[in-house]
């Protein structure tokens, strides 16, 4: 069994859409073993996407992820990092493959409905953010 971060975020939870995200995520085998409502601060985005330090879309992409609620998940199935990624569907949703999270929920490739971890080695980073040990158990 392996566990991935999942992330509703603020564009699909005004819109309505974490529901029916939840429910993709357990049609499709996910266990959600934790799972919490948050309004991150500017500061909790940026440590979040400290990979993303460098890139030009990191200031914009921390000011939308801490312009509303987002919802974070503990998700946990066989390959759940793969897994997960294959049913969100690729980063631009102009090019995720019909039925995925992003092609159904995403407006465009900032404001693209959910994230999810890309390694392992992220994951770890990812769930530890987030979630204490004893939450996860
Ligand atoms: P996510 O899977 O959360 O990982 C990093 C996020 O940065 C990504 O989803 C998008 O929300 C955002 N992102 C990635 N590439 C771009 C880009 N070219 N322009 C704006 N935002 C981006």
């Amino acid at each position: 069994m392996e566990k991935t971060l999942s992330i509703i975020k603020p564009d699909a939870l005004k819109s309505g859409y974490s529901g029916k995200i939840i429910a993709m995520l357990e049609e499709n085998g996910f266990v959600i073993k934790a799972m919490k409502k948050l309004h991150l601060t500017k500061k909790q985005a940026e440590g979040f996407y400290i990979v993303h330090k460098d890139r030009p879309f990191y200031d914009s992409l921390c000011a939308f992820m801490s312009s509303g609620s987002v919802i974070v998940m503990v998700l946990e199935k066989e390959n759940a990092i793969a897994g997960y990624r294959t049913l969100m569907g690729a980063t631009d949703p102009s090019k995720a493959q019909t039925g995925t999270i992003r092609s159904l929920y995403a407006k465009n490739i900032e404001e693209n409905a959910v994230h999810g971890s890309d390694s392992k080695e992220s994951a770890d980073f990812e769930i530890s953010y987030f979630f204490s040990r004893l939450e996860i158990i």
